[in-house]
Formats: structure tokens, C-alpha cells, sequence
């Protein structure tokens, strides 16, 4: 995958950068992101809207893996971003990410989060529900300014990997409901409200999916929803936001479309939606399918042990709190020696972590070489949703990150030290001194 290739040592090679070098120099648990792919991805998606003529912006969705340094390399690469909390608004910011083309997503942003983002001039909030509408009117009224808004839809298409379900009204907590006709009614709201200015409208049909046709059908539901609006209230969509969830590889099962397949079949469905009129600029927010393929966590093997005649199970030095997907969604990974990774496979395994949970299992059956306590594995596809939802369960430090390009290893995170651990730990004063 990728710039990853086998040297001539043996040795699992990423972005020019031997891995067992990246793990004596860095230590492990590491993350190691391949930076030219995560570039590449980026520009892939700009490539497939640029064949469609159509106008359009290209939206990260930093859940997936949010840092200053994967900020900066979005902010390079001229796409918008998308964030979600005052957290991640606050990383994009301190890596110089231009806040106007930055947008705030989230079903229940707090007031103090709906003000920071109007402070620092965010380009538009995706207003999710009726209380949040009213109360972002309000706030930029009170500072003088308009938000630009797009409205989150529920249109009732739910794509998971190979199908899509077709539901009228859809229970989700997030977005206006499309059938019920709440979308309507927040848009005649936000056309009457001083303080906003709605673009357009959003919709996320899922994450993982293989298939173009449930983006087809959410794409003909909104254009169907433009023209209603544009008839009924004179309102030009201006924005029409797909969202993300496009599928990727985690194993050989695994057979996401190319992502101009996905692009062209939603090209298709908005120039058939918006024939004889000036299409609106098309958005996507790709998250998983920009970093996912990109990361590559080494672990270090400890222990070994074997349950006669049933399993073998070797321990690495992570587990569920860098890599929590396997226990939460049962998500199968790939791994190999990254230092023997030229030898054939010759057992069956199963790769524990080192958290004190019998869940806390990351590979079940894998076949690799003979295993031996030091070895180093590599588990491929871990550069979406593994450092963003990395935890210290255990109080386990959360593991460091590096891009690597050229022959370059840079660090971007840190690892965590035992002092962060407690960084922000009290003992109250009582504690110190006996009661009276
Ligand atoms: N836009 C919105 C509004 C979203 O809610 C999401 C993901 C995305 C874009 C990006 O979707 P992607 O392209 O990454 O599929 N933690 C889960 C994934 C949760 C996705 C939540 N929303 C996992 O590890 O599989």
C-alpha cells in the first residue's frame, strides 16, 4: 500500500523509512503516517470532481485523525475542514488553518463552542436542529454578524458498506428530518432570521460503504429538496454537502470503489437533478478514506502463550487504547513481522493487547512466521479512528506519531509521559491533613 515496500534487509519499509529503525529511534506503540499517501488521497478526490466540471470543495473530516501537523498538510493541500468540537476548531486554528474555510458540525454544540467559531470567523456552521438555529441566530445577532449556515438532513438513506436502507422518516439524532418536512420548516426559519444565512444543505448517509447507489439516492433526495425550496420560498442552494463515509481496504474482503466511481455516480445524479439550472458547488467530507490506508501502528511482542491444542496468543505492547475498533465494532485488521517480513507465514496467532480486559484482543487467527517475544508487528490501516480515539484506559500512555516521507521520519505527537498522565490529577487539601 501506498510507499510502503519489504528492503532489502527484510524490513517493513514506509515512506523510505525503515520501520525497525522508526521503532528503536521512536519506541512503540507508533503510529507511523504515510504522508505521500495521505497526499495523494486528497488530490484524488480533487482529480474526480475536477473530470466532472462540476463546481465543488473537497472537505476533511479531522475526526478521522486530527493534529497541527495534519491540519497544516490539509491546509496545504487547499481542502476545507471540517471539525466537530472546539478541540479539534482549536487545533486547526493553532496550526494557522484559514478559519474561512473551516465548517462546524455536531448535533449539540455548546453555546460557548457556537461563539468561539463566530469569534474567529469559521466559514459556516452545519446547523443540526431546531434549538441550535435558534440560539446561533441569537449569538451572532448579539455580535452584529451573520453565520453562514448549511442545514443538516436526515433524507433517510442509511448506507452501511454493501446496501442501503430506505426508511421514510429516519431516527437519528442527528440533522432535520427530511420526510416529515422539519427540513422546510428550518429553512423558512433561517430565511427569516437576521442572524443567519443559509448556503445550502448536508447530509452523512454512513461511514464504510462499498456502493455508489446509496449516494445516488441521498443526492436525488436533496436536489429533490433544492428545487422544492427554490419554488416554495424563492431559496437558491447554493452548497450541496454529500458527506463522507467512503469505504477502504482493512483487509482483502474488503472492495471499496475507486473513488472516481463514487464522485462521477454523484456527478451523474446532480447534473440529472439540477438539468437546465446552474448546478450548486458539491461538497464531500471524506475522513477514513484520506488517512485509514495512510497508518501503520508497530507494536512491540512481549509475551507468548499458548493454550494447548486451542490458540496461540502473543501480547504486543497496545492493545484497545490505541486501537480501541476491534473491541467496540469487532473491526478486522492486517498485520505482518515488520521485521522478518519476508518469511513466509508458518502458524496461526492471535494478537492480544496488554489492557486487563479479555476483550482487549486486536487480531484473532492471524498467519505470520514463527513468532519470537521482540519481534516487531505491523498492523496496517490504522491512520483513521485509532490516535483519534486513543484513550489512557489502564492509564496507558497514548502512543507517538510520526509522518514519514522521502527517508524522513518527523514526529507529530509526542508520546505520552507518565508526568502527562497525572498532569492534570488533584489531591484535595484534606486528604494531607487529618479531619478536625
Ligand atoms: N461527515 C460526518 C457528518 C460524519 O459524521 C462523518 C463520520 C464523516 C463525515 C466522515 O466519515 P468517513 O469518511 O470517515 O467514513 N469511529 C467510527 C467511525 C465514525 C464515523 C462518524 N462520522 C469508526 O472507527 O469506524
Amino acid at each position: 500500500r501506498g510507499t510502503s515496500r519489504i528492503n532489502e534487509r527484510g524490513h517493513l519499509e514506509i515512506g523510505g523509512c525503515d520501520t525497525v529503525e522508526l521503532a528503536e529511534q521512536f519506541g512503540t506503540p507508533l503510529y507511523v503516517m504515510d504522508e505521500q499517501m495521505i497526499r495523494s488521497r486528497m488530490r484524488a478526490y480533487v482529480e474526480a470532481f475536477r473530470k466532472t466540471g462540476l463546481r465543488f470543495r473537497v472537505g476533511y473530516a479531522s475526526k478521522a485523525f486530527n493534529t497541527l501537523a495534519m491540519c497544516r498538510l490539509v491546509a496545504e493541500e487547499g481542502l476545507y475542514l471540517d471539525v466537530v468540537s472546539d478541540g479539534e476548531l482549536y487545533t486547526a486554528l493553532k496550526a494557522g488553518f484559514p478559519p474561512e474555510r473551516i465548517y462546524f458540525h455536531g448535533n449539540n454544540k455548546t453555546p460557548e463552542e457556537l461563539d468561539m467559531g463566530l469569534e474567529v470567523g469559521i466559514g459556516w456552521f452545519v446547523v443540526d436542529n431546531f434549538t441550535e438555529l435558534s440560539m446561533l441566530d441569537a449569538r451572532a445577532c448579539k455580535k452584529g454578524t451573520i453565520a453562514r449556515i448549511l442545514l443538516r438532513t436526515t433524507p433517510g438513506v442509511e448506507a452501511h458498506t454493501h446496501n442501503y436502507i430506505q426508511t421514510g422518516q429516519e431516527d437519528s439524532k442527528f440533522g432535520f428530518d427530511l420526510a416529515s418536512g422539519q427540513v422546510h420548516k428550518a429553512v423558512r426559519l433561517s430565511l427569516e432570521a437576521e442572524g443567519l444565512e443559509p448556503d445550502g444543505f448536508h447530509c452523512h448517509i454512513g461511514s464504510q460503504i462499498f456502493e455508489a447507489d446509496g449516494f445516488r439516492l441521498a443526492v436525488r433526495k436533496l436536489a429533490k429538496l433544492a428545487e422544492d425550496c427554490r419554488a416554495a420560498y424563492g431559496f437558491r442552494t447554493r452548497v450541496l454537502n454529500i458527506g463522507g463515509g467512503f469505504g477502504i481496504r482493512y483487509s482483502g474482503e474488503d472492495r471499496p470503489l475507486p473513488t472516481e466511481a463514487y464522485i462521477s455516480a454523484m456527478a451523474e445524479e446532480i447534473r440529472t437533478g439540477f438539468a437546465g439550472v446552474q448546478p450548486p458547488e458539491v461538497w464531500v467530507e471524506p475522513g477514513r478514506s484520506i488517512v485509514g490506508e495512510a497508518g501503520t501502528t508497530l507494536y512491540r511482542i512481549g509475551t507468548i502463550k499458548e493454550v494447548p491444542g486451542i490458540r496461540k496468543y502473543v501480547a504486543v505492547d497496545g492493545g484497545m487504547n490505541d486501537n480501541p475498533r476491534p473491541a467496540l465494532y469487532q473491526a478486522s485488521y492486517e498485520a505482518y513481522l515488520a521485521n522478518r517480513a519476508k518469511e513466509p507465514p508458518s502458524e496461526t496467532v492471535s494478537v492480544a493487547g496488554k489492557l486487563c480486559e479479555t476483550g482487549d484482543m486486536l487480531i484473532w487467527d492471524l498467519d505470520l512466521p514463527r513468532v519470537e517475544s521482540g519481534d516487531l508487528l505491523a498492523v496496517s490501516c490504522t491512520g483513521a479512528y485509532n490516535y483519534s480515539m486513543a484513550n489512557n484506559y489502564n492509564r496507558l500512555r497514548r502512543p507517538a506519531v510520526v509522518f514519514v516521507r522521502d527517508g524522513r521520519a518527523d514526529l507529530v505527537v509526542q508520546r505520552e509521559s507518565l508526568e502527562d498522565l497525572i498532569r492534570n490529577d488533584r489531591i484535595p487539601e484534606r486528604m494531607f491533613s487529618p479531619e478536625p
